[in-house]
């Protein structure tokens, strides 16, 4: 199965897994979960904006840093621009926060409310260089709307 396949697969299970849940740490440990099963990334979670800063949420993988400000690191700055951030190298990303010495690409996407603000964001990692693109971008903010419809509507 290609990659497209992969995500075309998981977005239905997503839909079913999470439908009508309304908890926040259920819905989104669940969907790390889910996403990592499916994908085997190195790291995969959320982060939450918390009292002005995004904070650690349900995730798969290694410890991770627990304080992120807004506009630091990939993570801070898909928050204060209020977009998807795809990295191809993250030692090339200006203030990059290196929470394992293995990622080397990642991607962030936003997360919104109802009111459209950005409430939290979802934060994957490869251990290779140049692994996510368009397809995605695509396919993970299809799989965060479906977590936030789900959860903020
Ligand atoms: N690399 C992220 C920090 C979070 S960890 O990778 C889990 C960043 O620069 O935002």
């Amino acid at each position: 199965m290609n990659k497209e396949q992969k995500y075309q697969q998981m977005l239905p299970q997503l839909a079913a897994l999470i439908e009508g849940e309304k908890d926040e740490v259920s819905v989104l440990a669940n969907a790390s979960a889910l996403l990592s099963e499916t994908f085997g990334w190195l790291w995969t979670g959320f982060y939450l904006v918390r009292d002005g800063e995004l904070r650690l949420g349900p995730f798969q993988g290694s410890v991770a840093c627990m304080h992120i400000a807004k506009g630091r690191g990939v993570c801070g700055t898909a928050w204060a621009q209020d977009a998807t951030q795809v990295v191809a190298d993250v030692e090339a990303f200006p203030g990059h926060i290196a929470c394992s010495s293995l990622s080397r690409s990642e991607i962030v996407v936003p997360m919104h409310n109802s009111q459209g603000e950005v409430v939290g964001v979802l934060d994957i990692d490869h251990s290779e260089l140049s692994t996510f693109d368009d397809t995605d971008r695509k396919y993970l903010e299809q799989a965060v709307l479906l977590i936030t419809n789900t959860l903020y509507l």
